[in-house]
């Protein structure tokens, strides 16, 4: 059992923290933000994650897992410090670090004994080199340590699955003394063989953003697929389930819609890139991806104003799901954000609607008329656009639906609709690249 500290309780910190405890080891989540740990220790959760709320109940009653704002105390209590501090864009696509080195100099000044410390923040190949130097140029008392990158592979909305039963670990480390501290920490892992990978410090950083980088390339690509079906009036469905059958494809992300967000896509990309540039290179494949999400993100906008022959003045517009992508309630990046802007300056009005997003979206358009339940959102609406792909919208009643509705127009970004039954009722709709009527 090791006493370990989580520095950074974002959903990434206290998602590892309780997973961690969950484990069997003793845990603290630590931050300097006041306000969260005080809910925390109340026993709220700060942030929207499925599952999460009762990972950390059963291990703080176990006594595994506790919060603190005595970020120094903690360090010196333990074994394992996690760096698990957010990591948001910066200037020209390069990432903002100024939280990890802040939490560089306050392990290196708190340093009483040999400890391991862990970078599971997403942080640029090349960081651990800087965190190593700041450490020990900070390490007063001049007491051993290692360094270790231990990347998160976590989706928001299935964070608690993805850590309890992640695909793979990544350990990226310079000693077996090392090594073998991680593989404590994950033994229950270990013994049901999920593949641990012990690998270089800088090549655990790049397996992190080479594999957000190529999910997204993935996105992108079935994304311009769909773009195709829709000029050649092919099924996109078709065309993704036939690949994915291929097993050096697979059929995961290989859904279409309104182009990818979220809080980690949009930045890992451009950091990669920049991260290429700097080193005398480039991945022209992401940057194409980029390009073809944004473009993704504007055709939606377009395909709903076809809708409506390119004239949505004055017309309601009924958005349904908010956040950018379902089972969170992260906004970020979100293709509904774009959506909302194009129509605002094309004079639509807009009713939203999603099912725990609706404050944030709120704290980006202040003056958004926001609904609670998708019924009351699209009542009286000229169209309805559905962005996220809440189950709610999955099982939407459509009879119903056109009942309230003003006109039966429906943009469907993330094809979650039955066509037979959109087309029976006399909708009339789009969708990303599946038969239209
Ligand atoms: C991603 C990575 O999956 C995760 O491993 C990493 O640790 C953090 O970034 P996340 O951004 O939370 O996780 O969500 P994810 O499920 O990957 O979706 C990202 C975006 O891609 C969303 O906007 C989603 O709607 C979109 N997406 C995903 C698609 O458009 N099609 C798909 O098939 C899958």
């Amino acid at each position: 059992m090791k006493i370990i500290t989580i520095i950074g309780t974002g959903y990434v910190g206290l998602v590892s923290g309780a997973g961690i405890s969950d484990f069997g080891h003793n845990v603290v989540c630590a931050d300097i933000n006041e306000d969260k740990i005080k809910q925390l220790i109340n026993g709220q959760i700060p942030i929207y994650e499925p599952g999460l709320y009762d990972l950390v109940d059963r291990n703080v009653k176990h006594g595994r897992l506790s919060f603190s704002n005595d970020i120094a105390g903690s360090i010196e209590n333990s074994d394992i410090i996690f760096i698990a501090v957010g990591t948001p864009e910066g200037a020209n696509g390069t990432s903002d670090l100024t939280a990890v080195y802040e939490v560089a100099r306050a392990i290196g000044n708190s340093l009483n004994g040999y400890k391991v410390v862990c970078t599971k923040s997403t942080v640029p190949i090349g960081t651990g080199a800087e965190i190593l130097k700041i450490i020990k140029d900070t390490n007063k008392s001049k007491n051993d340590f290692d360094y270790v990158s231990n990347p998160e592979f976590l989706r928001e909305g299935s964070a608690v699955k993805d850590f309890l039963w992640p695909d793979r670990v990544i350990i990226g480390a310079s000693n077996e003394k090392a090594f073998d501290f991680m593989k404590d920490v994950y033994r229950p892992l270990y013994i049901n063989e999920t593949p641990i990978i012990e690998t270089s410090i800088e090549t655990a950083e790049l397996i992190k953003y080479a594999s957000n980088a190529f999910l997204s390339v993935k996105i992108s690509y079935i994304n311009e697929i769909a773009n195709i079906c829709d000029a050649i009036g092919a099924d996109v469905h078709v065309v993704s389930k036939a690949m994915g059958i291929d097993g050096r494809i697979s059929p995961k992300f290989l859904h279409p819609g309104p182009g990818f967000g979220g809080s980690c896509f949009p930045k890992d990309t451009k950091a990669l890139i920049a991260m290429a540039e700097a080193l005398g290179t480039d991945v022209k494949v992401v940057e194409s991806a980029i390009e073809a999400n944004q473009s993704q993100k504007v055709r939606m906008v377009n395909k709903l104003i076809n809708l409506f022959n390119d004239d949505v003045h004055g017309k309601t517009i009924a958005i349904l799901g908010l956040s950018f992508k379902a089972q969170t309630d992260d906004v970020r990046e979100s293709p509904a954000i774009n959506m909302i802007a194009a129509l605002k300056d094309r004079g639509a009005i807009i009713k939203a609607y999603d099912p725990v997003a609706n404050e944030n979206m709120k704290k980006i358009f202040n003056d958004l008329d926001i609904y609670n339940s998708w019924e009351d959102a699209v009542c009286d609406a000229d169209g309805v656009v559905i962005m996220t792909e809440w189950n709610e919208f999955r099982g939407l009643d459509l009879p119903r639906l056109k009942d309230l509705v003003k006109s039966p127009n429906i943009l469907d970004c993330r094809n979650i609709l039955n066509i037979d039954d959109l087309e029976s009722l006399g909708f009339h709709y789009d969708n990303v690249g599946r038969k239209k009527a």
